[in-house]
Protein backbone atom coordinates (compact mmCIF):
# COMPACT_ATOMS: atom_id res chain seq x y z
CA UNK A 1 0.00 0.00 0.00
CA UNK A 2 1.29 3.35 -0.97
CA UNK A 3 -0.59 7.02 0.65
CA UNK A 4 0.56 10.46 -0.44
CA UNK A 5 -0.32 13.83 0.99
CA UNK A 6 -1.05 15.92 -1.99
CA UNK A 7 -1.46 19.18 -0.42
CA UNK A 8 -4.22 21.36 0.08
CA UNK A 9 -7.60 20.82 -0.91
CA UNK A 10 -7.68 24.51 -2.00
CA UNK A 11 -4.24 23.62 -4.77
CA UNK A 12 -7.48 21.57 -6.56
CA UNK A 13 -9.72 23.81 -7.94
CA UNK A 14 -13.09 21.97 -9.37
CA UNK A 15 -13.17 21.10 -12.63
CA UNK A 16 -8.87 20.65 -12.43
CA UNK A 17 -6.90 17.35 -13.31
CA UNK A 18 -3.28 16.73 -12.84
CA UNK A 19 -0.64 13.99 -12.08
CA UNK A 20 0.30 13.07 -9.21
CA UNK A 21 3.15 10.38 -7.64
CA UNK A 22 1.97 7.56 -5.14
CA UNK A 23 4.54 5.41 -4.26
CA UNK A 24 5.77 4.53 -7.53
CA UNK A 25 2.42 4.85 -9.14
CA UNK A 26 1.39 7.74 -11.54
CA UNK A 27 -1.92 8.86 -10.24
CA UNK A 28 -4.52 11.23 -12.18
CA UNK A 29 -6.49 13.36 -9.71
CA UNK A 30 -9.67 15.35 -10.76
CA UNK A 31 -11.67 17.52 -8.82
CA UNK A 32 -14.99 17.60 -9.66
CA UNK A 33 -18.67 18.67 -8.68
CA UNK A 34 -18.48 15.13 -7.07
CA UNK A 35 -15.07 15.39 -5.08
CA UNK A 36 -11.72 14.78 -5.20
CA UNK A 37 -10.74 11.47 -7.05
CA UNK A 38 -7.92 9.45 -8.00
CA UNK A 39 -7.49 7.04 -11.11
CA UNK A 40 -4.39 5.36 -12.31
CA UNK A 41 -3.13 8.24 -15.17
CA UNK A 42 -2.20 5.14 -17.71
CA UNK A 43 -5.49 4.61 -20.19
CA UNK A 44 -6.00 1.16 -20.09
CA UNK A 45 -6.39 1.52 -23.86
CA UNK A 46 -2.38 1.43 -24.99
CA UNK A 47 -0.86 3.54 -21.42
CA UNK A 48 -1.38 6.90 -22.86
CA UNK A 49 -1.78 9.57 -19.40
CA UNK A 50 -5.55 10.36 -18.94
CA UNK A 51 -4.51 13.89 -17.71
CA UNK A 52 -3.27 15.15 -20.72
CA UNK A 53 -7.04 14.63 -21.80
CA UNK A 54 -9.91 16.75 -21.16
CA UNK A 55 -12.49 16.35 -17.76
CA UNK A 56 -16.45 17.80 -18.29
CA UNK A 57 -17.88 16.85 -15.26
CA UNK A 58 -17.28 13.15 -14.32
CA UNK A 59 -15.82 12.54 -17.49
CA UNK A 60 -12.40 12.10 -18.23
CA UNK A 61 -11.56 12.03 -22.12
CA UNK A 62 -7.79 10.37 -23.02
CA UNK A 63 -7.04 12.25 -26.21
CA UNK A 64 -5.54 9.79 -28.06
CA UNK A 65 -8.44 7.13 -29.33
CA UNK A 66 -11.09 9.13 -27.19
CA UNK A 67 -12.33 6.23 -24.78
CA UNK A 68 -13.59 7.88 -22.29
CA UNK A 69 -13.93 7.10 -17.93
CA UNK A 70 -16.28 8.41 -14.91
CA UNK A 71 -13.91 9.40 -12.33
CA UNK A 72 -15.71 8.92 -9.53
CA UNK A 73 -15.39 4.88 -10.13
CA UNK A 74 -12.96 4.33 -13.21
CA UNK A 75 -16.25 2.92 -15.28
CA UNK A 76 -15.63 2.98 -19.02
CA UNK A 77 -18.49 4.78 -20.71
CA UNK A 78 -17.02 4.93 -24.20
CA UNK A 79 -14.11 2.41 -25.05
CA UNK A 80 -13.73 -0.99 -23.17
CA UNK A 81 -11.87 -1.77 -19.67
CA UNK A 82 -12.38 0.23 -17.17
CA UNK A 83 -9.52 2.53 -15.08
CA UNK A 84 -8.93 1.45 -11.91
CA UNK A 85 -9.74 3.80 -9.21
CA UNK A 86 -7.99 4.63 -5.97
CA UNK A 87 -9.10 5.87 -2.73
CA UNK A 88 -8.99 9.74 -1.74
CA UNK A 89 -9.78 11.27 1.85
CA UNK A 90 -9.81 14.89 3.03
CA UNK A 91 -7.48 15.19 5.86
CA UNK A 92 -7.86 18.84 7.73
CA UNK A 93 -7.83 20.11 4.20
CA UNK A 94 -5.40 18.34 2.78
CA UNK A 95 -5.90 15.69 -0.46
CA UNK A 96 -4.96 12.29 0.59
CA UNK A 97 -4.47 9.46 -2.10
CA UNK A 98 -4.18 5.85 -0.77
CA UNK A 99 -3.05 3.02 -3.75
CA UNK A 100 -3.63 -0.60 -2.14
CA UNK A 101 -1.69 -3.46 -3.66
CA UNK A 102 -4.30 -5.79 -4.93
CA UNK A 103 -3.60 -9.61 -4.49
CA UNK A 104 -3.55 -11.55 -7.62
CA UNK A 105 -7.28 -13.13 -6.40
CA UNK A 106 -8.01 -9.69 -6.30
CA UNK A 107 -6.98 -8.48 -9.65
CA UNK A 108 -8.10 -11.99 -11.70
CA UNK A 109 -11.38 -10.63 -9.57
CA UNK A 110 -11.59 -7.53 -11.08
CA UNK A 111 -10.91 -8.92 -15.02
CA UNK A 112 -13.17 -11.76 -15.31
CA UNK A 113 -16.01 -8.91 -15.66
CA UNK A 114 -13.85 -7.63 -18.07
CA UNK A 115 -13.23 -10.27 -20.20
CA UNK A 116 -16.36 -11.41 -20.37
CA UNK A 117 -17.56 -7.58 -21.65
CA UNK A 118 -14.58 -8.23 -24.32
CA UNK A 119 -16.32 -11.41 -25.40
CA UNK A 120 -19.84 -10.21 -25.27
CA UNK A 121 -18.47 -7.03 -27.63
CA UNK A 122 -16.11 -8.82 -30.02
CA UNK A 123 -13.48 -6.62 -28.82
CA UNK A 124 -10.30 -8.51 -29.71
CA UNK A 125 -8.03 -5.99 -28.41
CA UNK A 126 -10.15 -5.96 -24.97
CA UNK A 127 -9.85 -9.26 -24.69
CA UNK A 128 -5.99 -9.87 -25.67
CA UNK A 129 -5.01 -7.03 -22.89
CA UNK A 130 -7.32 -8.65 -20.28
CA UNK A 131 -5.92 -11.93 -21.52
CA UNK A 132 -2.23 -10.90 -20.84
CA UNK A 133 -3.13 -9.40 -17.62
CA UNK A 134 -4.91 -12.41 -16.47
CA UNK A 135 -1.82 -14.50 -17.01
CA UNK A 136 0.23 -12.57 -14.90
CA UNK A 137 -2.49 -12.23 -12.16
CA UNK A 138 -1.77 -16.32 -12.31
CA UNK A 139 -4.77 -17.04 -14.27
CA UNK A 140 -4.02 -20.48 -16.36
CA UNK A 141 -4.47 -20.35 -20.36
CA UNK A 142 -7.30 -23.51 -19.86
CA UNK A 143 -8.81 -21.08 -17.71
CA UNK A 144 -9.05 -18.22 -19.55
CA UNK A 145 -9.61 -20.52 -23.08
CA UNK A 146 -12.74 -21.46 -21.09
CA UNK A 147 -14.20 -18.36 -20.11
CA UNK A 148 -14.80 -18.35 -24.15
CA UNK A 149 -15.96 -21.68 -24.77
CA UNK A 150 -18.72 -21.01 -21.67
CA UNK A 151 -19.85 -17.60 -23.46
CA UNK A 152 -19.96 -19.34 -27.05
CA UNK A 153 -20.89 -22.81 -26.74
CA UNK A 154 -24.35 -22.11 -26.31
CA UNK A 155 -24.73 -19.25 -28.54
CA UNK A 156 -23.24 -20.13 -31.62
CA UNK A 157 -25.71 -21.23 -34.57
CA UNK A 158 -26.42 -24.89 -34.68
CA UNK A 159 -24.04 -25.87 -32.12
CA UNK A 160 -20.48 -25.78 -31.55
CA UNK A 161 -17.95 -25.71 -34.56
CA UNK A 162 -14.32 -24.20 -35.87
CA UNK A 163 -14.40 -21.68 -32.87
CA UNK A 164 -14.70 -24.66 -30.66
CA UNK A 165 -11.82 -26.64 -32.17
CA UNK A 166 -9.69 -23.73 -32.78
CA UNK A 167 -9.72 -22.79 -29.22
CA UNK A 168 -9.07 -26.81 -28.40
CA UNK A 169 -5.89 -26.75 -30.56
CA UNK A 170 -4.75 -23.14 -28.98
CA UNK A 171 -5.14 -24.30 -25.84
CA UNK A 172 -3.11 -27.37 -27.03
CA UNK A 173 -0.12 -24.84 -28.42
CA UNK A 174 -0.31 -22.49 -25.55
CA UNK A 175 2.19 -25.24 -24.01
CA UNK A 176 4.38 -24.19 -26.38
CA UNK A 177 4.94 -20.44 -24.89
CA UNK A 178 5.58 -18.89 -21.67
CA UNK A 179 5.03 -16.27 -19.39
CA UNK A 180 2.90 -13.00 -21.40
CA UNK A 181 3.96 -15.19 -25.02
CA UNK A 182 0.82 -17.17 -24.16
CA UNK A 183 -1.15 -14.40 -25.06
CA UNK A 184 -0.93 -15.55 -28.85
CA UNK A 185 -2.60 -18.49 -28.79
CA UNK A 186 -5.15 -17.88 -26.03
CA UNK A 187 -6.59 -13.88 -27.95
CA UNK A 188 -6.49 -16.55 -31.17
CA UNK A 189 -9.02 -19.06 -29.18
CA UNK A 190 -10.72 -16.36 -27.63
CA UNK A 191 -11.49 -14.37 -31.05
CA UNK A 192 -12.62 -16.93 -32.74
CA UNK A 193 -15.00 -17.66 -30.06
CA UNK A 194 -16.48 -14.16 -29.67
CA UNK A 195 -16.67 -13.49 -33.63
CA UNK A 196 -18.48 -16.82 -34.04
CA UNK A 197 -21.20 -15.92 -30.90
CA UNK A 198 -21.70 -12.66 -31.80
CA UNK A 199 -25.19 -11.81 -32.38
CA UNK A 200 -26.27 -14.80 -30.81
CA UNK A 201 -28.46 -15.09 -27.68
CA UNK A 202 -27.91 -18.44 -25.88
CA UNK A 203 -29.82 -21.17 -26.74
CA UNK A 204 -32.65 -22.49 -23.84
CA UNK A 205 -32.29 -25.83 -22.90
CA UNK A 206 -34.37 -28.30 -23.80
CA UNK A 207 -36.94 -30.06 -20.91
CA UNK A 208 -35.84 -33.47 -19.25
CA UNK A 209 -35.92 -36.86 -20.82
CA UNK A 210 -36.65 -40.20 -20.16
CA UNK A 211 -34.20 -42.24 -18.88
CA UNK A 212 -31.25 -41.97 -21.06
CA UNK A 213 -30.15 -44.91 -22.91
CA UNK A 214 -27.37 -45.20 -26.18
CA UNK A 215 -29.99 -46.65 -28.40
CA UNK A 216 -32.56 -43.84 -27.69
CA UNK A 217 -30.12 -40.74 -28.16
CA UNK A 218 -28.79 -42.51 -31.22
CA UNK A 219 -32.25 -43.06 -32.35
CA UNK A 220 -32.71 -39.18 -31.61
CA UNK A 221 -29.72 -38.39 -33.45
CA UNK A 222 -30.49 -40.51 -36.47
CA UNK A 223 -34.28 -38.90 -36.28
CA UNK A 224 -32.80 -35.69 -36.16
CA UNK A 225 -35.08 -35.30 -32.96
CA UNK A 226 -32.82 -32.83 -31.55
CA UNK A 227 -34.51 -31.50 -28.59
CA UNK A 228 -34.48 -35.38 -27.63
CA UNK A 229 -31.46 -36.35 -28.33
CA UNK A 230 -29.74 -33.38 -26.30
CA UNK A 231 -31.57 -33.96 -23.47
CA UNK A 232 -30.58 -37.52 -23.42
CA UNK A 233 -27.36 -36.49 -23.48
CA UNK A 234 -27.71 -33.77 -20.97
CA UNK A 235 -29.34 -36.22 -18.46
CA UNK A 236 -26.97 -38.97 -18.71
CA UNK A 237 -24.27 -36.42 -17.78
CA UNK A 238 -26.63 -35.45 -14.65
CA UNK A 239 -27.23 -39.31 -13.84
CA UNK A 240 -22.98 -39.59 -13.57
CA UNK A 241 -21.70 -41.02 -17.31
CA UNK A 242 -17.93 -41.28 -17.16
CA UNK A 243 -15.75 -39.62 -20.08
CA UNK A 244 -15.14 -42.88 -21.66
CA UNK A 245 -19.08 -43.71 -22.09
CA UNK A 246 -19.73 -39.90 -23.54
CA UNK A 247 -16.91 -39.91 -25.56
CA UNK A 248 -18.36 -43.49 -26.85
CA UNK A 249 -21.73 -41.73 -27.53
CA UNK A 250 -20.46 -38.83 -30.16
CA UNK A 251 -17.76 -41.30 -31.41
CA UNK A 252 -20.31 -43.75 -32.42
CA UNK A 253 -23.09 -41.22 -33.28
CA UNK A 254 -20.64 -39.12 -35.88
CA UNK A 255 -19.20 -42.64 -37.36
CA UNK A 256 -22.60 -43.77 -38.86
CA UNK A 257 -22.13 -40.98 -41.59
CA UNK A 258 -19.23 -39.22 -43.04
CA UNK A 259 -21.28 -36.19 -41.22
CA UNK A 260 -20.64 -32.67 -41.97
CA UNK A 261 -17.92 -33.16 -44.33
CA UNK A 262 -15.91 -34.42 -41.93
CA UNK A 263 -16.34 -32.15 -39.40
CA UNK A 264 -18.57 -33.96 -36.83
CA UNK A 265 -15.61 -36.41 -36.06
CA UNK A 266 -13.04 -33.14 -35.79
CA UNK A 267 -15.49 -31.52 -33.49
CA UNK A 268 -16.06 -34.43 -31.39
CA UNK A 269 -12.28 -34.87 -31.09
CA UNK A 270 -11.80 -31.10 -30.05
CA UNK A 271 -14.24 -30.66 -27.54
CA UNK A 272 -13.02 -33.85 -25.77
CA UNK A 273 -9.44 -32.67 -26.00
CA UNK A 274 -10.96 -29.67 -24.43
CA UNK A 275 -12.26 -30.96 -21.51
CA UNK A 276 -9.56 -33.30 -21.24
CA UNK A 277 -7.90 -29.90 -20.52
CA UNK A 278 -10.05 -28.06 -18.48
CA UNK A 279 -12.01 -30.83 -16.87
CA UNK A 280 -14.73 -33.14 -17.48
CA UNK A 281 -16.60 -31.38 -14.61
CA UNK A 282 -17.32 -28.87 -17.32
CA UNK A 283 -18.82 -31.25 -20.14
CA UNK A 284 -22.42 -30.26 -19.47
CA UNK A 285 -21.56 -26.20 -20.28
CA UNK A 286 -20.17 -28.24 -23.87
CA UNK A 287 -21.59 -31.56 -25.14
CA UNK A 288 -25.08 -30.87 -24.97
CA UNK A 289 -23.95 -28.56 -28.29
CA UNK A 290 -21.77 -31.08 -29.42
CA UNK A 291 -25.13 -32.86 -29.80
CA UNK A 292 -26.74 -30.17 -31.45
CA UNK A 293 -23.55 -29.80 -34.14
CA UNK A 294 -24.34 -33.74 -35.02
CA UNK A 295 -28.20 -33.51 -35.12
CA UNK A 296 -27.79 -30.67 -37.81
CA UNK A 297 -24.71 -32.18 -39.66
CA UNK A 298 -25.15 -32.95 -43.21
CA UNK A 299 -25.17 -36.76 -44.23
CA UNK A 300 -22.81 -36.59 -46.91
CA UNK A 301 -22.86 -40.26 -47.43
CA UNK A 302 -26.46 -39.94 -48.81
CA UNK A 303 -25.90 -37.65 -51.27
CA UNK A 304 -25.68 -39.13 -54.61
CA UNK A 305 -22.22 -38.65 -55.58
CA UNK A 306 -20.99 -40.94 -52.85
CA UNK A 307 -23.23 -43.44 -53.56
CA UNK A 308 -20.68 -46.05 -55.50
CA UNK A 309 -18.13 -45.52 -52.53
CA UNK A 310 -21.23 -46.19 -49.99
CA UNK A 311 -22.26 -49.38 -51.87
CA UNK A 312 -18.19 -50.61 -51.67
CA UNK A 313 -18.17 -49.62 -48.08
CA UNK A 314 -21.11 -51.77 -46.86
CA UNK A 315 -19.62 -54.53 -48.40
CA UNK A 316 -16.59 -53.96 -46.15
CA UNK A 317 -16.28 -56.09 -42.86
CA UNK A 318 -15.52 -54.14 -40.23
CA UNK A 319 -15.79 -56.94 -37.42
CA UNK A 320 -13.16 -58.49 -38.91
CA UNK A 321 -11.27 -55.10 -39.94
CA UNK A 322 -11.71 -53.92 -36.15
CA UNK A 323 -10.35 -56.73 -34.80
CA UNK A 324 -7.17 -56.82 -37.20
CA UNK A 325 -3.97 -57.11 -35.65
CA UNK A 326 -1.23 -54.61 -37.78
CA UNK A 327 1.63 -56.51 -38.84
CA UNK A 328 2.74 -54.96 -41.83
CA UNK A 329 3.30 -51.33 -43.27
CA UNK A 330 2.54 -49.78 -46.51
CA UNK A 331 4.55 -50.16 -49.12
CA UNK A 332 3.72 -47.35 -50.99
CA UNK A 333 1.42 -49.32 -53.33
CA UNK A 334 -1.80 -48.86 -51.21
CA UNK A 335 -1.51 -45.09 -50.83
CA UNK A 336 -0.73 -45.47 -54.98
CA UNK A 337 -3.80 -46.83 -55.02
CA UNK A 338 -5.49 -44.37 -53.06
CA UNK A 339 -4.63 -41.58 -54.78
CA UNK A 340 -5.26 -42.88 -58.29
CA UNK A 341 -8.99 -44.38 -57.30
CA UNK A 342 -12.56 -42.26 -58.66
CA UNK A 343 -14.18 -43.98 -56.08
CA UNK A 344 -13.70 -45.95 -53.00
CA UNK A 345 -11.78 -49.41 -53.21
CA UNK A 346 -13.24 -50.45 -49.82
CA UNK A 347 -12.77 -54.44 -50.62
CA UNK A 348 -8.66 -53.11 -51.20
CA UNK A 349 -8.52 -51.21 -48.20
CA UNK A 350 -10.56 -53.92 -46.08
CA UNK A 351 -8.87 -56.93 -47.31
CA UNK A 352 -5.09 -54.69 -46.94
CA UNK A 353 -5.97 -53.91 -43.20
CA UNK A 354 -7.64 -57.83 -42.11
CA UNK A 355 -4.07 -58.68 -44.04
CA UNK A 356 -2.41 -56.95 -41.05
CA UNK A 357 -2.00 -53.06 -42.15
CA UNK A 358 -4.88 -53.38 -39.30
CA UNK A 359 -7.00 -49.70 -38.90
CA UNK A 360 -4.23 -46.95 -37.88
CA UNK A 361 -2.28 -48.78 -40.84
CA UNK A 362 -4.84 -47.77 -43.34
CA UNK A 363 -4.01 -44.04 -41.50
CA UNK A 364 -1.26 -43.51 -42.00
CA UNK A 365 -2.37 -44.67 -45.49
CA UNK A 366 -4.66 -41.97 -45.66
CA UNK A 367 -2.53 -38.97 -44.04
CA UNK A 368 0.21 -39.56 -46.50
CA UNK A 369 -1.78 -39.76 -49.67
CA UNK A 370 -3.03 -36.39 -48.24
CA UNK A 371 -0.29 -34.93 -47.80
CA UNK A 372 1.48 -35.94 -51.48
CA UNK A 373 -1.66 -34.71 -52.32
CA UNK A 374 -0.88 -31.23 -50.82
CA UNK A 375 2.34 -31.10 -52.15
CA UNK A 376 1.67 -31.49 -56.01
CA UNK A 377 -1.62 -29.22 -55.45
CA UNK A 378 -1.17 -26.33 -57.92
CA UNK A 379 -1.84 -23.48 -55.73
CA UNK A 380 -1.83 -20.73 -58.13
CA UNK A 381 -4.86 -21.97 -59.06
CA UNK A 382 -6.11 -20.94 -55.67
CA UNK A 383 -7.20 -17.59 -56.50
CA UNK A 384 -9.30 -18.11 -59.17
CA UNK A 385 -12.76 -17.48 -58.58
CA UNK A 386 -14.62 -20.01 -60.63
CA UNK A 387 -12.95 -22.65 -58.77
CA UNK A 388 -14.70 -24.06 -55.81
CA UNK A 389 -12.00 -26.72 -55.24
CA UNK A 390 -9.06 -25.04 -52.72
CA UNK A 391 -6.23 -26.32 -50.22
CA UNK A 392 -9.04 -27.06 -47.75
CA UNK A 393 -10.61 -29.63 -49.73
CA UNK A 394 -7.27 -31.78 -49.29
CA UNK A 395 -5.97 -30.06 -46.14
CA UNK A 396 -9.13 -31.67 -44.49
CA UNK A 397 -8.51 -34.92 -45.25
CA UNK A 398 -5.44 -35.16 -42.61
CA UNK A 399 -7.50 -33.65 -40.21
CA UNK A 400 -9.72 -36.07 -40.51
CA UNK A 401 -7.84 -38.53 -40.78
CA UNK A 402 -5.80 -37.63 -37.13
CA UNK A 403 -9.69 -37.53 -36.31
CA UNK A 404 -10.38 -40.67 -37.01
CA UNK A 405 -7.36 -41.95 -35.37
CA UNK A 406 -7.78 -40.27 -32.22
CA UNK A 407 -11.23 -42.06 -32.73
CA UNK A 408 -9.81 -45.61 -33.35
CA UNK A 409 -7.58 -45.64 -30.65
CA UNK A 410 -10.14 -44.14 -27.45
CA UNK A 411 -13.21 -46.33 -29.01
CA UNK A 412 -11.81 -49.14 -31.16
CA UNK A 413 -14.61 -51.33 -33.20
CA UNK A 414 -16.48 -51.70 -36.22
CA UNK A 415 -17.82 -47.96 -35.85
CA UNK A 416 -14.30 -46.39 -35.95
CA UNK A 417 -13.13 -48.91 -38.49
CA UNK A 418 -15.92 -47.44 -40.65
CA UNK A 419 -14.47 -43.76 -39.62
CA UNK A 420 -11.27 -44.79 -41.36
CA UNK A 421 -13.06 -45.98 -44.36
CA UNK A 422 -14.35 -42.40 -44.68
CA UNK A 423 -11.42 -40.49 -44.12
CA UNK A 424 -10.03 -42.69 -47.27
CA UNK A 425 -13.47 -42.00 -48.94
CA UNK A 426 -12.00 -38.51 -48.41
CA UNK A 427 -8.74 -38.74 -49.60
CA UNK A 428 -9.94 -40.26 -53.24
CA UNK A 429 -12.83 -37.42 -53.50
CA UNK A 430 -9.93 -34.76 -52.44
CA UNK A 431 -8.53 -35.83 -56.10
CA UNK A 432 -11.35 -34.34 -57.83
CA UNK A 433 -9.15 -31.45 -58.94
CA UNK A 434 -6.65 -33.10 -60.09
CA UNK A 435 -8.74 -36.04 -62.17
CA UNK A 436 -9.94 -32.84 -64.15
CA UNK A 437 -6.29 -31.30 -64.76
CA UNK A 438 -2.98 -32.74 -65.23
CA UNK A 439 -0.81 -32.24 -61.89
CA UNK A 440 2.78 -31.56 -61.65
CA UNK A 441 4.07 -33.39 -58.96
CA UNK A 442 6.19 -31.13 -57.01
CA UNK A 443 9.22 -31.71 -55.27
CA UNK A 444 10.70 -29.29 -52.61
CA UNK A 445 13.89 -27.67 -53.71
CA UNK A 446 16.34 -25.72 -51.04
CA UNK A 447 16.40 -22.52 -52.87
CA UNK A 448 19.40 -21.54 -50.59
CA UNK A 449 17.95 -18.50 -49.00
CA UNK A 450 18.51 -17.56 -45.55
CA UNK A 451 15.85 -17.34 -43.08
CA UNK A 452 13.94 -19.88 -40.67
CA UNK A 453 10.89 -21.62 -41.46
CA UNK A 454 8.19 -19.28 -39.66
CA UNK A 455 9.97 -16.53 -41.88
CA UNK A 456 9.49 -18.46 -45.39
CA UNK A 457 5.90 -19.30 -44.03
CA UNK A 458 5.22 -15.10 -43.18
CA UNK A 459 6.68 -14.28 -46.38
CA UNK A 460 4.86 -16.45 -47.90
CA UNK A 461 7.77 -18.63 -49.84
CA UNK A 462 6.22 -21.88 -50.12
CA UNK A 463 9.09 -23.79 -51.84
CA UNK A 464 11.10 -22.12 -49.12
CA UNK A 465 8.88 -23.56 -46.29
CA UNK A 466 8.62 -27.00 -47.64
CA UNK A 467 12.48 -27.24 -47.88
CA UNK A 468 13.41 -26.20 -44.75
CA UNK A 469 10.44 -28.85 -43.25
CA UNK A 470 12.44 -31.41 -44.85
CA UNK A 471 15.36 -30.50 -43.51
CA UNK A 472 14.11 -29.88 -39.91
CA UNK A 473 14.17 -31.84 -36.97
CA UNK A 474 9.99 -32.92 -36.44
CA UNK A 475 9.52 -31.36 -33.57
CA UNK A 476 11.34 -28.47 -34.45
CA UNK A 477 9.56 -27.89 -37.38
CA UNK A 478 5.71 -28.69 -35.44
CA UNK A 479 6.83 -26.19 -33.18
CA UNK A 480 7.51 -23.52 -35.89
CA UNK A 481 4.05 -24.47 -38.17
CA UNK A 482 2.61 -24.19 -34.89
CA UNK A 483 3.52 -20.45 -34.20
CA UNK A 484 3.59 -19.34 -37.92
CA UNK A 485 -0.26 -20.40 -38.10
CA UNK A 486 -1.11 -18.52 -34.33
CA UNK A 487 0.66 -15.47 -36.15
CA UNK A 488 -0.65 -15.90 -39.24
CA UNK A 489 -2.39 -12.46 -40.63
CA UNK A 490 -5.39 -14.51 -42.03
CA UNK A 491 -8.32 -11.83 -42.84
CA UNK A 492 -10.75 -14.37 -41.86
CA UNK A 493 -11.48 -15.92 -38.61
CA UNK A 494 -12.20 -19.68 -40.99
CA UNK A 495 -8.45 -19.15 -43.02
CA UNK A 496 -6.84 -18.89 -39.49
CA UNK A 497 -8.78 -21.62 -38.00
CA UNK A 498 -7.48 -24.33 -40.62
CA UNK A 499 -3.96 -23.13 -40.56
CA UNK A 500 -4.01 -23.93 -36.83
CA UNK A 501 -5.68 -26.98 -37.17
CA UNK A 502 -3.92 -28.26 -40.25
CA UNK A 503 -0.48 -27.49 -37.75
CA UNK A 504 -1.56 -29.25 -35.05
CA UNK A 505 -2.73 -32.90 -36.96
CA UNK A 506 0.18 -32.27 -38.94
CA UNK A 507 2.73 -32.45 -36.28
CA UNK A 508 0.43 -35.68 -35.06
CA UNK A 509 0.04 -37.71 -38.36
CA UNK A 510 4.03 -36.80 -38.43
CA UNK A 511 4.43 -38.92 -35.46
CA UNK A 512 1.87 -41.16 -36.03
CA UNK A 513 3.22 -42.06 -39.69
CA UNK A 514 7.08 -41.84 -38.81
CA UNK A 515 7.29 -39.83 -42.26
CA UNK A 516 8.10 -35.64 -42.48
CA UNK A 517 5.25 -35.29 -45.28
CA UNK A 518 2.93 -34.36 -43.41
CA UNK A 519 4.53 -31.90 -42.19
CA UNK A 520 6.33 -30.80 -45.67
CA UNK A 521 2.90 -30.24 -47.15
CA UNK A 522 1.36 -28.48 -44.61
CA UNK A 523 4.51 -26.28 -44.29
CA UNK A 524 4.16 -25.26 -48.07
CA UNK A 525 -0.07 -24.79 -47.41
CA UNK A 526 0.87 -22.37 -45.25
CA UNK A 527 3.43 -20.24 -46.94
CA UNK A 528 1.08 -20.55 -50.15
CA UNK A 529 -1.53 -17.47 -51.54
CA UNK A 530 -4.70 -18.48 -50.19
CA UNK A 531 -7.86 -16.82 -50.87
CA UNK A 532 -8.82 -15.28 -47.44
CA UNK A 533 -12.27 -13.54 -48.14
CA UNK A 534 -15.25 -15.47 -49.56
CA UNK A 535 -17.62 -12.23 -50.41
CA UNK A 536 -16.44 -12.58 -54.42
CA UNK A 537 -16.87 -16.18 -54.73
CA UNK A 538 -20.35 -15.87 -53.16
CA UNK A 539 -21.44 -13.56 -55.15
CA UNK A 540 -20.40 -15.28 -58.07
CA UNK A 541 -21.40 -18.52 -57.17
CA UNK A 542 -24.99 -16.30 -56.28
CA UNK A 543 -24.74 -15.14 -60.09
CA UNK A 544 -24.61 -18.26 -61.74
CA UNK A 545 -27.13 -19.97 -59.63
CA UNK A 546 -29.60 -17.54 -59.77
CA UNK A 547 -29.29 -17.29 -63.68
CA UNK A 548 -29.08 -20.70 -64.27
CA UNK A 549 -31.05 -22.50 -61.60
CA UNK A 550 -28.00 -25.25 -61.67
CA UNK A 551 -25.72 -26.15 -58.25
CA UNK A 552 -22.37 -25.23 -59.19
CA UNK A 553 -19.69 -28.17 -59.74
CA UNK A 554 -18.76 -29.74 -57.02
S1 LIG B 1 -4.62 5.26 -25.19
FE1 LIG B 1 -6.35 6.11 -24.26
S2 LIG B 1 -7.91 5.79 -25.68
FE2 LIG B 1 -6.19 4.90 -26.62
Amino acid sequence: MATANLGSLDDFPVGSMRLAKVGDHRIGVARTDTGVHAFDNACPHQGYGLVTGSLVGDLVTCQWHNWKFCVTDGTCVVGEENVASHEVSIDGGEVVVTVRDRSDEERREQLWPSLRRGLANNYVGQMARDAARLLRAGASPAEIVWEGVAHSAPRVDYGVGHEMANAADCLALAELFEGDERTLPVTQAMAGLAEEAFGFEPRTAPAGAPAPSFAGFVAAVEEERHDDAVALFVTAIENGAEPGELRHWLIDAVSRHHLDYGHGAIFVQKSCELLDRVGWSHAAELLPHMVTTIVYGTREDTLPYMRPSMRALATADLDAMAAASPATRDDGSLRSALLAAHDLPAAELAGAVIGGLGVEGLLDVVSLAASERLLRYDYTAELDPSTTFGWLDISHVLTYSNAARWAWRLDPGPHTARLALFAAWLAVDSGRQERRHDVVAVTPVVSGRPGDLVRAILDRRPDDAAAFAADGDATDVGAALARAALTDQSGSFIVAAHAVKMAVAAAAEARCTDSPLPLIATARFLAAPRQERFVASAAQEAIDFVRTGQPSRR
